[in-house]
């Protein structure tokens, strides 16, 4: 079986195709970089209509699929910038009808989860998902995939984002302030913002945004910054596995890309006795192929949709969708 998947939820449009042993047969990803500032979500949503057919093209001359072999249409229905959703969406919908193949509606970050839950072949990790608009540990209890803990204020992508833009980088600013910190020398004292298992990361960025008038080099910012900020991430997925016994950690989002957050994980984990798994770039960062593997997931629980309900949810909480392919599946912390 293979499921086509389309992601659009912020500023990266893609279009996936995964087949039933999660294997990656085609992926086709552009990202809208704004000239300044952050995501503006219409300029974002235009470029996204723009795309579409190319990487659709793109994605299905890659895969050397014939149309009948795909067998649905998955699409992030939420949570996300409602103009950038809907510009998925409508692409998802009108391959749907047109090829006369089920609709499937997913959940942005159950698919980070599930994406890299069948990579890793681990049953029932915590994740921790580090992106830009999100930074959440998430675990699966009951039916559904619950929020342990989250930020209070931005995403921590967003936090590097942010900084980034004031030190010269453009967007994404996450892979640049990596790259400066790996020549980084000093750490300075920064806030560090842990509230049980949430985070937050507005205090850091104004404290970062001060040291960085003081003049402190942008190595050394960036250093203490990834030292901090990765810390407190550490920190709350540790005390997710203490609480629920759990034996498995996985990485999600954009901002697991980055090394230094991988090795502190690592060795937070290894200390525990608990295995850890980080997708490849590829799918840690937006992408349809992770949209399709949840399509197939969904399907195979009967989860498709009408057309006519499919409209896009842009805050719909992770804890909103029932995991229903996930119900026979052993918990950490209840067993069904
Ligand atoms: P979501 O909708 O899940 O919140 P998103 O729209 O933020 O996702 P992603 O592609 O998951 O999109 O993540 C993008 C974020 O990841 C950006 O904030 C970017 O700076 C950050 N990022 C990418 N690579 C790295 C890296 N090497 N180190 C740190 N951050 C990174
Ligand atoms: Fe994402």
């Amino acid at each position: 079986m293979r499921v086509l998947g389309i992601e659009s939820t912020a500023h990266t449009a893609s279009v996936g195709v995964i087949d039933e042993t999660a294997r990656v047969v085609a992926s086709a990803t552009d990202m809208y970089r704004p000239e300044q500032g952050g995501i503006h979500p219409r300029e974002a949503a235009n470029h996204h209509a723009d795309l579409f057919p190319d990487l659709l093209e793109t994605a299905l001359s890659q895969s050397g699929t014939d149309v009948s072999d795909i067998e649905a249409i998955a699409f992030s229905q939420g949570p996300g910038l409602g103009p950038c959703l809907r510009a998925g969406a409508t692409v998802a919908r009108m391959l749907s009808l047109t090829w006369g193949r089920p609709l499937i509606p997913v959940n942005h970050c159950v698919a980070h989860l599930e994406i890299a839950r069948v990579l890793s072949g681990f049953d029932d990790p915590v994740l921790l998902y580090a992106s830009g608009g999100n930074t959440q540990v998430v675990a699966y209890a009951h039916g559904r995939y619950r929020v342990l803990g989250e930020t209070l204020d931005i995403g921590v992508g967003n936090f590097l984002d942010k900084l980034a833009l004031g030190m010269g980088a453009s967007f994404p600013g996450g892979p640049a302030i990596e790259r400066w910190a790996r020549e980084g020398r000093h750490v300075h004292d920064l806030p560090y913002s842990v509230h049980g298992m949430d985070v937050s990361f507005s205090g850091l960025l104004t404290a970062a945004k001060t040291l960085q008038a003081r003049g402190v080099s942008k190595e050394d910012l960036s250093l203490s910054v990834e030292s901090h900020a990765y810390a407190m991430l550490c920190e709350v997925a540790e005390r997710a596995i203490a609480h629920l016994g759990a034996r498995e950690l996985v990485l999600g989002g954009g901002v697991a890309c980055n090394q230094r957050l991988r090795r502190m994980v690592e060795e937070m984990a290894r200390a525990r006795g608990v295995r850890t798994f980080a997708p490849p770039p590829s799918l840690c960062v937006d992408n349809g192929a992770m949209i399709a593997w949840t399509g197939i997931l969904a399907k195979g629980a009967g989860q498709e949709i009408d057309v006519s309900r499919s409209g896009v949810l842009p805050r719909q909480r992770t804890d909103q969708v029932e995991a229903t392919w996930r119900v026979r599946t052993r918990s950490a912390v209840s067993p069904e």
